[in-house]
């Protein structure tokens, strides 16, 4: 045992130095293996998500939109739907009240793996609550709608106290993605005509209502709900929904393909205003 011991410490003095690099060398090459082999099982492995769109901040803060007017000729009415074009029959997916931390990204991945775009009307403090799922929208190309700070009435409301959940609301968005809502819905579609045009001269803000209420607020289950817009949908639809409920997302897959089998072709609202205004 003592001669062992005695080996042992003057093997280790005597090719002290020797020794020391040739196992860094080999502890470089075990490490070089161990990346390649991790490198290996990494690709092979699926990502659920992705998360770099919870980095807070984007650099060089300002517009990615142009401000660009919307045709003045929505200043007066409100939008339910448009006529559509003959023969490419297309809807309009709304999603309102989010963002929501769950049922939303869950939607956002249903919307993708369709490649489908919608437009989300959110609500302002929602929108500083979850930033991150804001900028997800615009990153995948759907659009964001103006649905007020704290989804009061807004028949109750002030012109002052309209104009402050209407700034909020924008303001956030600018702060969360970077860019500016094109249009806005009222909370419980309820505004007066007087503050429509206060709305559109003050913002520019077109009024988006629907033409088809499935009720999904009312939880009826998936399936009537996906029942309900598919009997509702026409050419230029615009469709209401809450990406707040998870059994409304639950019901989006069927939504989609059954509309999709139907021929319809899905835009955002702006896209809707464009056609609009051509028809
Ligand atoms: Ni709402």
């Amino acid at each position: 045992m003592k001669r062992r011991y005695i080996l042992k410490l003057s093997s280790g003095l005597v090719i002290g130095l020797p020794a020391c690099s040739s196992s860094k060398k080999k502890a470089e090459a075990a490490k070089k293996a161990k990346g390649e082999k991790a490198a290996q099982a990494s690709a092979s492995v699926k990502t659920g998500a992705n998360t770099q769109y919870r980095q807070p901040a984007y650099v060089n803060k300002g517009l990615r939109n142009p401000t660009m007017n919307l045709p003045s000729e929505f200043s007066g009415a409100t939008v339910t739907h448009s006529s559509g074009l003959s023969g490419e029959p297309y809807v309009a997916m709304t999603f309102d009240d989010g963002p929501h931390p769950r049922n939303t990204p869950r939607l956002l991945d249903i919307l993708r793996a369709r490649n489908i775009k919608a437009t989300f009307y959110v609500i302002g403090q929602n929108v500083d609550r979850y930033p991150g799922i804001v900028r997800r929208i615009v990153a995948e190309g759907h659009e964001i709608g103006n649905h007020t700070y704290t989804h009061r009435k807004l028949t109750a409301l002030g012109d002052s106290e309209v104009g402050t959940e209407m700034r909020r609301t924008e303001d956030a968005i600018v702060r969360a993605a970077g860019v500016k809502p094109r249009t806005m819905r009222p909370p419980y579609g309820a505004l007066l005509t007087r503050q429509r045009g206060m709305i559109f001269s003050e913002f520019s803000y077109p009024t988006i209502m629907w033409s088809v209420d499935p009720n999904d607020w009312k939880r009826p289950g998936p399936s009537v709900v996906t029942s309900r817009i598919l009997s509702g949908a026409h050419n230029g639809a615009i469709i209401l929904a809450h990406d707040l409920h998870a059994p409304t997302v639950d019901a989006m897959p069927r939504t989609f393909d059954g509309l999709l089998s139907r021929g319809y072709q899905f835009i955002t609202v702006s896209q809707l205003l464009a056609q609009k205004s051509q028809v």
